[in-house]
């Protein structure tokens, strides 16, 4: 027997003391499945309830010049990096699994990631940690270019891994977010960490040239200049098209919300800035970290040949490029992107 909520809410009113038992089981598609058994009826009658996780504490997040006013209420803390800008960063997910931080693209912030951190599957296999990189969504803004050398965004990502408590996370980078392992491996050896997650991911800036497509290319004037609001616009609607056509419509307001709240001089300095990859590709061709590189078959902003060549001679790694996916291949393929990185933890860990 299949009730509406509303069905058994009135069905509760009424007969309030028939109710024996209520279980919650996990569904494979984000739901809860409610099973509540009358003490008069042997058969159970069932409910999705659509289901989430919160790990940390809701705090109110004080707004900030750095941050354009930006003020909001959500599960996450701030954690301080080496030159004091504040990061936002939240874990869900079970703390006793191998640990997984996310560093999202260019533009959009951590929600990227919503619908990863959503899934009671995800939650159950791992301990997932998001930040906001440094220019983006919730965190600090800063717009010197001493806040940008290297050594900074890996100071962001050490800052996480101390106030959560990782012991040797693997690290997913999604697309332009991926260059932050490079920063990483640049003051830290490889042990640091278990393994390396590129999705769509840039390896570092100076291979960017060859990684990004001209179509990618092609909504940049748009987005670093500052005179014509219709330009940056119609620029960054395109920019979130071309990293997934069709967006459940929420979701895509707030990828165009990650892009107002961002000066538009982030760009410029987290696109030209200066890295080392000699830390990262040693560690690739020594064979003492395994990388899985995850491409969508359909992706318009990211080249997977470029990604390739910036890699070769890596030892330990392992490519998948899922069908059909888009650039935010998790949304057009969530089970099979699951199952790959999921299954190949459970390999490396
Ligand atoms: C925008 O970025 C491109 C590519 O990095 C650069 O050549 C150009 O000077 C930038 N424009 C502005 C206004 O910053
Ligand atoms: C601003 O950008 C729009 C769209 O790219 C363009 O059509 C328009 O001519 C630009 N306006 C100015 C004043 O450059
Ligand atoms: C890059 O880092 C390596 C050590 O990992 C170092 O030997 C090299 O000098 C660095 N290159 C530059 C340009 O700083
Ligand atoms: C890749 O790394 C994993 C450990 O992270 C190891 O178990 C596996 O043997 C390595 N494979 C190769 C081909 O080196």
């Amino acid at each position: 027997m299949l009730l509406s909520l509303k069905s058994l809410s009135i069905a509760i009113a009424l007969l309030p003391l028939v109710v024996a038992n209520i279980q919650d089981i996990q569904t494979r598609d984000n739901t809860i499945e409610r099973r509540v058994y009358f003490l008069f009826s042997a058969s159970a009658s069932i409910i999705n309830v659509p289901c989430f996780e919160l790990a940390d504490p809701v705090i109110a997040i004080n707004p900030t010049d750095a941050n354009f006013g930006v003020s909001a209420v959500a599960p996450g803390r701030f954690v301080t990096s080496a030159d004091g800008t504040q990061i936002f960063a939240e874990a869900r997910g079970d703390p006793s699994k191998p640990a997984i931080v996310f560093i999202h693209g260019f533009g959009i912030g951590a929600m990227a990631f919503n619908d990863i951190f959503n899934d009671p599957v995800w939650l159950a296999r791992a301990y997932l940690v998001r930040y906001d990189t440094r220019g983006h969504g919730r965190s600090d803004k800063p717009t010197n270019a001493a806040a940008w050398v290297s050594q900074r965004l890996a100071q962001d990502f050490d800052a996480v891994v101390q106030s959560y408590s990782l012991n040797k996370p693997f690290v997913l980078g999604w697309s332009f977010g991926a260059a932050n392992v490079a920063d990483i491996l640049s003051f830290h050896p490889p042990s640091y960490i278990s393994g390396i997650i590129y999705d769509a991911g840039l390896p570092y800036l100076a291979a960017l040239p060859n990684v990004g497509s001209p179509a990618g290319f092609a909504v940049v004037p748009g987005l670093n200049q500052t005179t014509n609001v219709t330009q940056f616009q119609t620029s960054y609607i395109e920019f979130i098209n071309l990293c997934h056509p069709a967006l459940e419509w929420n979701f895509y307001l707030g990828c165009l919300g990650d892009g107002v709240v961002q000066p538009r001089i982030i760009l410029d300095l987290g696109f030209t800035r200066t890295q080392n990859s000699t830390g990262l590709l040693q560690a690739g061709t020594t064979g003492a970290l395994p990388l899985l590189a995850i491409f969508g078959g359909d992706d318009k902003v990211v080249l997977k040949q470029g990604v390739l060549d910036a890699i070769a001679g890596w030892q330990n790694l392992t490519v998948v490029t899922l069908p059909d996916a888009e650039h935010f291949t998790w949304i057009s393929r969530p089970l099979l992107f699951r199952a790959t990185v999921l299954n190949w933890i459970d390999q490396h860990a």
